[in-house]
């Protein structure tokens, strides 16, 4: 077990670029170096070493990290062992922590999550917080007492260190709730604070149903992270981790099916309308990891995820790893402008039975949409090569041959086309360059942010992680906001290893590799951020003018003067 603040000075004390150029061919371009990329085969250098910001990307199949993920990856290093590797380079000596401390140490930080349950547990129920039970959770958002104490639901209140406080005086250090990701050091001021103020709190259990981590919704408008997430521990290792599957399981397995969901509280809206068998991805693509979890229990995933363009990409990107592990994927769609927290609570259990009734299969749903007879052949051709390495990874020979038959029917292509395909690289996958998949003014404004110099308090007080289409980025947002908030800086190179899913690291490492220059940035970054001003603006306009309908056509008086009342503030009438 290495201390943090070590590993912290070993990534910081070497050069990225001078440790992979003792593996590859690198080649000075400006500032930054670039090489033939060592993780896909290519003729042309697209894997680009930015120096500033001492990461790798590589722009063709999208691999990108820090220092430690290149040898991890390259050279098949675990962390641990990549760490040690480059102490020396740094001039750092490693003092380990001796390994029977380490297990009284992950004993530490497991009793600490147990004490942070019950303390935000305790805090919900508090007199002072009486609106975030009753308007937010009980009205707003329709949550009934038994789920809240099904799930455990907490919150953090106000106070800077009231969990340290409270975890301290039960025999626990800070340093150990640094670790356990409950609480922050901040070098600047040299003090500790929680790391979780003013959230609700949605603990996360392990399948021994210990708690090891933790999600934080904002229950403040326009804050800038919507989550912030307990980061990677020795306890906690978001990639083998599912939301629920502590309490699902059983319920899993006996149907054989699960029903994978993205959020928080689509799984406690489901659970609540009387559906049981349900987890959620947390927003990210599944992992091949979680993927083998899952087809443990199930032999069936509906992935329900959001009507809107960010929920269904996202459907599409956990295919992969779902058919990997060698479950049935189906997809279910929810009637435009819903998520199935909405039609949970508005229609109940009906409406999702119905709804699971008319899942598509993955091929029909990745066809959906698109007019075959009028798609060029590029877009043919790419539908082509993806059904042709999905159908690859079918281990199954039989499940294979259906998979590729029905392909190229739904396709209309003979099936010695999808066959004779050779699937050689992961970017041959789901989706092509991460880029091309976002909104370009989200992609920019995130990548402005990675390269900011100075102070950009404002931009955090304006713009809000809800304010994104994509579910990705908004993640992504978060994180970078959170960091900043925390430890007073935005470094990609850290949030490499606060990230860990390998698509949101290669989303973060590609953003963070474009280049801006220096005299523009501030320009832009003011640009961008007024285009999301206006557009959030247009956002709220239009549901207010939605909501304002329907009461009118309820006759709701008083709702309607409520809605009129609410656009007025925001400027729109
Ligand atoms: P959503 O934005 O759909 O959130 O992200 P939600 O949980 O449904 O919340 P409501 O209903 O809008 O209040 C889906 C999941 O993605 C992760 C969380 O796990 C969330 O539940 N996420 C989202 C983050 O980790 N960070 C973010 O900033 C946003
Ligand atoms: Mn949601």
């Amino acid at each position: 077990m290495i201390p943090q603040d070590t590993i912290d000075r070993i990534r910081e004390g070497v050069d990225i670029a001078q440790v992979i150029s003792a593996y590859l061919k690198v080649k000075k371009r400006g500032r930054n170096f670039e090489a033939l990329c060592p993780f896909h085969t290519e003729k042309t250098p697209s894997f680009k070493i930015n120096v500033d910001r001492q990461i790798y990307h590589c722009f063709g199949c999208g691999k990108g990290g820090n220092v430690f993920t290149f040898l991890m990856e390259h050279e098949r290093m675990s962390f641990v062992e990549a760490v040690k590797h480059l102490a020396p380079r740094a001039n750092v000596v490693i003092r380990e922590e001796k390994s029977d401390y380490r297990r009284e140490e992950l004993d530490r930080l497991s009793y600490a999550h147990e004490l942070a349950v019950e303390y935000f547990q305790a805090q919900l129920f508090e007199p002072r917080y009486r609106v975030v039970l009753e308007d937010y959770l009980r009205d707003k958002r329709s949550i009934s007492d038994e789920s809240i104490e099904h799930f455990k639901l907490g919150l953090a209140g106000k106070s800077w260190d009231g969990f340290i406080k409270h975890a301290t005086r039960k025999g626990l250090k800070e340093p150990d709730l640094v670790k356990a990701g409950l609480a922050v050091h901040n070098e600047i001021k040299g003090s500790y604070f929680d790391r979780f103020r003013e959230r609700l709190m949605i603990p996360i259990f392990n399948l021994s149903q210990k708690p090891i981590g933790f999600g934080g919704r904002t229950l403040k408008k326009g804050e800038p992270a919507k989550y912030v997430n307990s980061p990677e521990t020795p306890l906690y290792h978001k990639s083998n981790v599912l939301y629920a599957l502590n309490l699902s399981r059983d319920a899993i397995r006996s149907e054989g099916k699960v029903i994978v969901v993205e959020g928080y509280f689509d799984v406690i809206s489901l659970w609540q309308a009387g559906v049981h068998n349900v987890v959620a991805s947390s927003g990210t693509a599944f992992t091949d990891q979680q993927a083998r979890l899952l087809a443990r229990f199930a032999t069936d995933a509906f992935l329900f995820f959001d009507a809107d363009s960010a929920g269904q990409q996202a459907a599409l990107r956990s295919v992969d790893a779902l058919y990997d592990a060698g479950l049935e994927v189906k997809v279910m769609i929810p009637p435009e402008g819903e998520d199935p927290d909405s039609i949970a609570r508005e229609h109940g259990l009906e409406k999702i039975e119905s709804l699971q009734q008319e899942a598509l299969d993955y091929i029909p749903f990745r066809v959906r949409g698109v007019d075959l007879e009028g798609a060029g052949i590029i877009e043919r051709e790419k539908l082509i090569k993806e059904m042709a390495a999905l159908g690859h990874k079918i281990g199954d020979p039989t499940r294979r041959a259906l998979f590729l038959q029905e392909a190229a029917d739904a396709l209309r292509v003979d099936r010695s086309l999808l066959t004779g395909i050779s699937t050689g690289s992961s970017s041959d996958g789901t989706v092509g360059p991460t880029r091309s998949r976002h909104k370009k003014a989200e992609v920019q404004f995130l990548s402005l942010l990675l390269a900011a110099p100075g102070t950009i308090d404002r931009v955090f007080e304006t713009i809000s992680s809800d304010d994104f289409d994509s579910r990705q980025l908004a993640r992504l947002y978060s994180a970078i906001a959170t960091q900043y908030e925390m430890e007073g800086l935005i470094s990609a190179e850290k949030l490499v290893e606060h990230l860990q899913d390998e698509e949101s690291i290669s989303l973060l490492t590609e953003l963070a590799s474009l280049d801006w220059p220096r005299e523009s940035i501030n320009h832009e970054m003011a640009e961008r951020t007024g285009d999301f001003l206006k557009r959030k603006q247009k956002r709220i306009r239009s549901r207010l003018k939605a909501d304002l309908d329907k009461a009118e056509a309820a006759g709701d008086e008083t709702k309607a003067a409520e809605i009129l009342e609410e656009m007025k503030q925001h400027g729109l009438i």
